[in-house]
């Protein structure tokens, strides 16, 4: 009894250790240090989620005055987590210069961080066989809402996931998952109508501009296509000068083999082009 209660207290005095720490985390300019301070907030909950969990303190041969006492630790001890997870969810989102919002100038379309409650239409178009036919890794097909809404509650802040709007109506998602300095980034304008209208080559370029403009977050973005995706390899090879790096083989949903390109720009390339 003794014990839990000691664990718990060191616990909770480790997250707010770590919560001292993530206030700092406007000066920290390298990712990767940051990413570790998560990772270890995620540990230290991973622990107390797996061994004093309400239901194993339930079932102790203890005494019911202890027993609720220990459930209130462990509901400071969540408190705390989810006063840290929303701080550094935040504090990412700063350290990437990018507001949950992006809204340009007069134009109609418009990202926005993805929400739990977009579960519903990314399922829609992720199962849609069409659209995905599109990409190269189609991870998402099969997916439940449920399962979505739960991976964009528990996604890391380095993996940034969009939704496109087109006068706050929802028409594609897009992202970029950051490891190493590397931003891996994707499109989908899913609802076909908005396509060709210019609006993919426009998001991208503010993206890239978003990503590259914070010191030692991003320096160079990469991009896999389908090397079937002709409209594709001209938005990022023509119009925004994405450079070919490597090319592969991969079987598609339905087992067939077909070719991928991986294309990349780095930093000083993008601000070359942009003029900037
Ligand atoms: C690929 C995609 C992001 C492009 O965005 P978009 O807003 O539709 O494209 P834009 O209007 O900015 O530009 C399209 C360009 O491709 C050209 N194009 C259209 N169809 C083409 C084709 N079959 N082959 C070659 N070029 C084509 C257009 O003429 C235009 O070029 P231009 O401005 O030089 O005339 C978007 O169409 C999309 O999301 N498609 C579905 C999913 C997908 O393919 N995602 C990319 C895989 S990662």
């Amino acid at each position: 009894m003794n014990q839990i209660k000691d664990d718990i207290t060191k616990v909770l005095d480790e997250l707010s250790k770590l919560k001292d720490n993530l206030k700092k985390i406007e000066q920290i300019k390298d990712v990767e240090t940051a990413i570790k301070q998560f990772d270890k907030v995620d540990a230290i909950y991973d622990k107390i989620d797996d061994t004093y969990n309400e239901k194993t303190i339930s079932s102790l041969d203890l005494d019911d005055k202890i027993k609720t006492e220990l459930k209130d630790k462990l509901y400071d001890v969540w408190v705390e987590r989810t006063l840290l997870d929303d701080e550094f969810d935040y504090r990412g989102w700063t350290i990437f210069k990018t507001p949950l919002t992006l809204g340009f100038d007069k134009r109609k379309e418009s990202i926005r961080k993805a929400l739990p409650t977009d579960a519903e239409i990314l399922a829609k178009w992720w199962n849609d066989k069409k659209i995905m036919a599109n990409t190269c890794f189609p991870n998402e097909l099969g997916k439940s809402v449920n399962q979505i809404r739960e991976e964009i509650e528990n996604r890391p802040f380095y993996n940034l996931l969009f939704i496109i709007q087109y006068e706050r109506k929802p028409i594609g998602e897009m992202n970029a998952n950051i490891k190493d300095k590397v931003a891996d980034c994707g499109i989908k304008i899913c609802e076909e109508e908005y396509q060709d209208k210019g609006i993919g080559t426009f998001l991208l370029q503010k993206l890239f501009d978003e990503l590259f403009k914070s010191e030692d977050v991003v320096d160079k973005i990469s991009i896999t296509i389908n090397a079937n995706n002709e409209r594709a390899m001209h938005v990022y090879q023509d119009k925004l000068h994405l450079n070919k790096a490597d090319e592969f083989e991969f079987e598609d949903a339905s087992f067939n083999k077909q070719k991928a390109i991986r294309l990349e720009i780095t930093k000083q390339e993008w601000k070359e082009k942009r003029g900037k």
